[in-house]
């Protein structure tokens, strides 16, 4: 394998010295860039992308050389491809989010559901890992990623996206015990799954926990951070001489930090909620913080936000730790200029932070 030729995201996340903070962007693939959007006429759809290596690869690499700031990449693909393997049927409405065929609503819907295994039955996840890591030739890290199992479970239930994960709840309350199958499951397709990225050549991982932050204290330890934990625990933590940092990014989740910080992750995602000096503060030592610029400040103009960068970073103060990035993913409608200019600055005004 090809020597990485930039490892301060690595570095970062496991509090080594860098000489700036890495950055990158949540969904830094997407629709705000008019080379996606080719790209995906090209396939046809947005499942096209996902399932073709050639194309995923392609879309991986599009903001990488668009932006020679960007510090990692992030395999393009869904947080709903496990689903999928279970046999859900994802399929996605233009203009309308994902939905499945098939919806989980019965104890017998969770018995029934298979235990997907990442070579057989999410084949084309692992060859696009392994494409992106040899076309990027030790450019940047690659991220692998998943969602968490209560993130998964809410589309599964609701049989697509929701306001109020009215079925989700009502099952979470009513029968616990299912809802504690269901997510048993999910962690074990997400266990394998991430080993799967990590073997294929994934170089970090992040959980995506969008919904985490619905729930209540009690049920937050519970029915999501109980099953990422156990997650965290079955993951290859070293493959091929070196860490494989992990990143936990529950949305909302800034009045549970303390806790987050215990599950075992080399990381927290914060959103924008959270100030991220107090975060640190909260946090000590345990783990790296990654974030948390609110992705809606990329609509105001290159001045705005690079003093909004410069005030997260002075936040956050001196020293390693910080890995740069918004609070959750660029929006579509997102000027590219505008995000050149977040890339830049973060570079430009953290140099004084490190040593
Ligand atoms: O970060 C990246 O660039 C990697 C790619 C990535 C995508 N989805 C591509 C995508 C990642 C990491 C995800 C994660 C994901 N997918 C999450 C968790 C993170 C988050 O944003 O909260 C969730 C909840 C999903 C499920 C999902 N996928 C929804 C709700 C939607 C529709 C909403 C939307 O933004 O259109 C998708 C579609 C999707 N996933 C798109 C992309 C680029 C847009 C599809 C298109 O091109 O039309």
């Amino acid at each position: 394998m090809t020597a990485l030729k930039n490892d301060r995201f690595l570095r970062a996340l496991l509090k080594q010295p860098v000489d700036v903070t890495p950055v990158w962007m949540m969904r830094q693939a997407g629709r705000y860039l008019p080379e996606y959007r080719a790209s995906r006429a090209q396939a046809g759809d947005f499942m096209s992308l996902c399932m073709n290596p050639a194309f995923a690869c392609e879309v991986t690499l599009q903001p990488l050389d668009r932006y020679p700031q960007l510090d990692a990449a992030i395999l393009f693909s869904d947080i709903l491809t496990i689903p999928d393997a279970m046999g859900q049927g994802l399929y996605f409405e233009t203009g309308e989010g994902p939905r499945f065929k098939k919806v989980v609503s019965t104890l017998a819907d969770i018995e029934a559901l298979p235990i997907p295994d990442p070579q057989k039955d999410l084949g084309y996840v692992m060859d696009a890992v392994s494409t992106i890591r040899r076309e990027l030739n030790g450019r940047v890290p690659l991220i692998g990623f998943s969602g968490s199992p209560w993130t998964l479970a809410t589309y599964m239930v609701e049989g697509g996206s929701s306001k109020d994960f009215r079925k989700t709840k009502a099952m979470l309350y009513d029968n616990p015990q299912a809802m504690h199958l269901l997510l048993d499951k999910l962690a074990q397709s997400v266990t394998s799954y991430l080993n799967g990225q990590i073997k294929a050549g994934a170089q970090a991982v992040q959980i995506f926990d969008t919904w985490g932050g619905n729930l209540s204290a009690a049920a937050y330890q519970e029915f999501s951070l109980a099953y990422m934990k156990k997650i965290v625990s079955g993951l290859i933590r070293e493959h091929e001489g070196r860490k494989v940092p992990v990143i936990l990014f529950t949305k909302n989740g800034g009045l549970w930090l303390e806790s987050i910080a215990e599950a075992g992750a080399d990381a927290l995602g914060l959103d924008w909620t959270c100030d991220l000096g107090n975060a640190r503060a909260r946090v000590g030592d345990k783990v790296a913080l990654q974030g948390n610029m609110d992705p809606t400040v990329l609509y105001a103009k290159p001045e705005a936000i690079r003093s909004e960068v410069g005030r997260i970073l002075a936040s956050y103060g001196k020293g390693s730790g910080h890995v740069f990035n918004l609070g959750h993913g660029i929006t579509p409608e997102v000027d590219p200029e505008h995000a050149g200019a977040f890339l830049r600055a973060v570079h430009e005004l953290s140099a004084q932070y490190h040593e």
